[in-house]
């Protein structure tokens, strides 16, 4: 049986975060054997902050590295960059115009972007979902394994396909947001107070590429305060964010015990925070090592690079055939 087909992307704009990881990557890996996956480093869709890119390609080898290091088999899934797959640059151009101005400026990531940099609201950013749109439908994915925040671009790409299948007949399957059937994730910044995201402060956000003492010293920095007074209390949010990362890392009879000290209002912060960063270390630092090892063997990824571009085009192009053909532009 033809199994089905997944596609998910990063941009290749900073250092893999905890975020990322557990919000999609973690998952990337374990579909690999399920499904037929494609998995994409987005470099066209980081152009759209204009980002110095003499540093484009040492990102793109770091991020691919941190992504092999986290458990992407490049044998088992298509592993490539965006740029490389031409074809992706065609849907686009066919999908803007399924995309209307009022819908694509109410985005709320656009919105946001628009606000953080007012003298660059370009038509990149603003048809940004459409490009995305187009990275999935052009091997015709239906399962996209995201964290929460792309929530809204997924809705969004469902209506484009849908509009483009009303328009010139049934291509695409209709996408969806993936998380085995569980909510969508949304990891916390270390202070609680927003998402962990790239362009969070920095010592709020914990690395993939972090070394084990800077993961202890940002760990001890998070907010606490001086524990519950009444048995038994809701969770002030930095706390149960704390609670949260334990859940990823640590056993399950430590998150016990520490769940324990706080319904007793016997809870001591500072011995949580230490056995949490403990846990942490233990899980980053052999992902970092063997990303640093990866990155450091340029054949290697070279390999990877034109063997995922190989596949991801073979595959783009039937689609682009299919896309052709349906739009009439097969003279
Ligand atoms: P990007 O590069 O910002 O993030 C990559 C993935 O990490 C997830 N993520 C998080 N999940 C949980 N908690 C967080 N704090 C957190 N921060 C990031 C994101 O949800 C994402 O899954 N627009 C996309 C890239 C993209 C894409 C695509 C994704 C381009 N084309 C096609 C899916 C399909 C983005 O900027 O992700």
């Amino acid at each position: 049986m033809k199994k089905e087909v997944v596609l998910s992307g990063i941009r290749p704009t900073g250092f893999v975060h905890l975020g990322n990881y557990f919000g999609a990557v973690r998952n990337w890996a374990n579909m690999q054997k399920e499904y037929d996956c494609y998995f994409c480093v987005v470099d066209w869709h980081s152009l759209t902050t204009h980002p110095d890119t003499r540093e484009l390609r040492q990102h793109v080898h770091r991020l691919l590295s941190e992504l092999i290091a986290s458990g992407l088999d490049p044998e088992q899934c298509v592993l490539y960059i965006q740029s490389d797959v031409p074809e992706i640059a065609e849907l686009y151009l066919y999908l803007n115009m399924m995309a209307y101005k009022g819908e694509l400026e109410k985005t709320t990531t656009f919105k946001d972007k628009a606000r953080s940099q007012p003298d660059n609201i370009n038509a990149g950013l603003l048809t940004y979902p459409v490009l995305q749109t187009a990275d999935i439908l052009i091997h015709r994915a239906t399962n996209v394994p995201v964290g929460k925040d792309q929530e809204q671009h997924l809705e969004m790409a469902r209506n484009f396909a849908d509009r483009f299948n009303h328009r010139y007949g049934d291509v695409f399957p209709l996408p969806k947001a993936f998380n085995y059937g569980k909510d969508l994730i949304k990891i916390m910044s270390l202070d609680g107070s927003g998402k962990m995201s790239k362009s969070e402060n920095q010592m709020n956000t914990l690395y993939l590429a972090d070394d084990d003492d800077l993961l202890r010293k940002k760990i001890m920095k998070a907010k606490t305060d001086g524990g519950p007074t009444e048995a038994n209390s809701i969770k002030p949010e930095y706390i149960q964010n704390l609670f949260g990362l334990m859940q990823l890392v640590s056993h399950a009879d430590v998150i016990a015990k520490f769940e324990a000290d706080f319904n007793n209002c016997v809870i001591r912060y500072g011995d949580m925070k230490k056995q949490l960063a403990e846990d942490m270390v233990n899980f980053i630092s052999p992902i970092r090592e063997k990303a640093k090892a990866i990155e450091n063997d340029k054949d290697y990824l070279s390999k990877v690079i034109k063997q995922g571009r190989d596949k991801a085009r073979a595959s783009a192009a039937a689609t682009i055939q299919l896309v052709r053909n349906a739009v009439g532009v097969n003279y």
